[in-house]
């Protein structure tokens, strides 16, 4: 597949063309998803009115279509990309002696091993390296490559107020992701 097709795939929101991609999705993440713990950064604002789910969700589905696409490790980059924000507070309220920016990536890996899993060495270095450049030091891997490209991309999108284009796959990955629930 050529980077223009690539791109035209990642970026397509019909619900009708994505279902493949969202039933995928959605059996490697539904664990996560479901989690009460993960549910609660529905609660928390990451980009002006955009919850921090929302973001999350919106990130991990493109990584997830990315990883599989160049031929990465989807599982391990897809649920590596579920947690990268998975820090658990609202950082407009909340202040930290450090900067946000690098406060953030540490506590995600922190929660995510405390509630879901132990990271191996790839995902943590992926989750906190999310913020390069502003981190300094680039992701080692391929997956991170795409995590934090994904995450520009989703920021720009929350930022530039064109998110609302993933609406209904947002919508229905909430409803599919419910049939994964206890499982
Ligand atoms: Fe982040
Ligand atoms: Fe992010």
């Amino acid at each position: 597949m050529n980077p223009k097709s690539i791109i035209s795939n990642l970026t397509d929101c019909s619900v009708e063309n994505e279902k493949q991609w969202i039933e995928g999705y959605c059996g490697v993440v539904g664990d996560i998803l479901n989690h009460p713990k993960y549910q609660l950064l529905r609660g928390y604002n990451h980009h002006k009115i955009i919850s921090c789910h929302f973001h999350s969700v919106y990130v991990s589905f493109l990584t997830y279509k990315a990883s599989t696409l160049l031929g990465c490790n989807v599982v391990e980059a897809t649920r590596a990309a579920a947690l990268h924000d998975f820090y658990l507070y609202d950082w407009h309220i909340t202040k930290h002696d450090e900067f946000h920016a690098w406060y953030h990536p540490k506590m995600a890996v922190i929660n995510s091993q405390v509630y879901f899993e132990q990271l191996n060495k790839k995902q943590t270095d992926m989750i906190l390296s999310h913020m390069w450049p502003l981190h300094i030091v680039p992701p080692k891997s391929k997956e991170g490559m795409i995590l934090t490209m994904v995450d520009k991309y989703c920021t720009s999108m929350d930022m530039f107020k064109q998110s609302k284009r993933f609406l209904p796959i947002y919508e229905e990955i909430d409803r599919e992701v419910k049939k994964y629930a206890n499982t």
